[in-house]
């Protein structure tokens, strides 16, 4: 199976380190990029790492991964609670996607607690803060060995 692995940010995550820190903590989307090639690069993984504000891109890169990729962690912000088109294009890719969320969805608003994207979702992780990406990167790679070994 392809060792590349696609990293999905949704809207707002641009402003990671600016926006609301007493949510999602100070560190930039650059610096979890950087943390998250590091620990790509450890375990043999290659990663294409992408955010954008537009549903359609996300689709887009969701549709390019389906060709290329072994695995997708996607944080998919806000399109999580009401996004059947990225849901869609999720289920259009055939290996391991992880959902992760840099905050406890489940212990803020109730619109956050419903999740389509979790209709997919092979693993959810909320409540790490940006760990969360390596926790998902982490798990993608070993599915991805177990498949390999299959
Ligand atoms: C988020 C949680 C979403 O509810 C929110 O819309 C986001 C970020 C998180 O990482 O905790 O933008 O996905």
């Amino acid at each position: 199976m392809s060792r590349l692995v696609f990293v999905l940010n949704g809207p707002n995550l641009n402003l990671l380190g600016k926006r609301q820190p007493e949510i999602y903590g100070r560190e930039t989307l650059a610096d979890v990029e950087a943390e998250c090639r590091k620990v790509a690069k450890d375990l043999g993984l290659d990663i294409r790492f992408h955010q954008s504000n537009r549903e359609y891109e996300i689709i887009d890169w969701i549709h390019e991964a389906r060709e290329i990729a072994g695995g997708i962690v996607i944080n998919p912000a806000a399109f999580t609670h009401t996004s059947v088109a990225v849901l869609d294009a999720l289920n259009t890719f055939d290996h391991p996607v992880i959902e992760v969320h840099i905050s406890n969805v489940h212990k803020r608003e109730a619109f956050r607690h419903h999740s389509y994207v979790s209709l997919r979702a092979d693993a959810v992780i909320a409540g790490c803060g940006t760990q969360g990406y390596l926790l998902g990167i982490q798990r993608v790679a070993r599915l991805i060995d177990q498949g390999a070994r299959k």
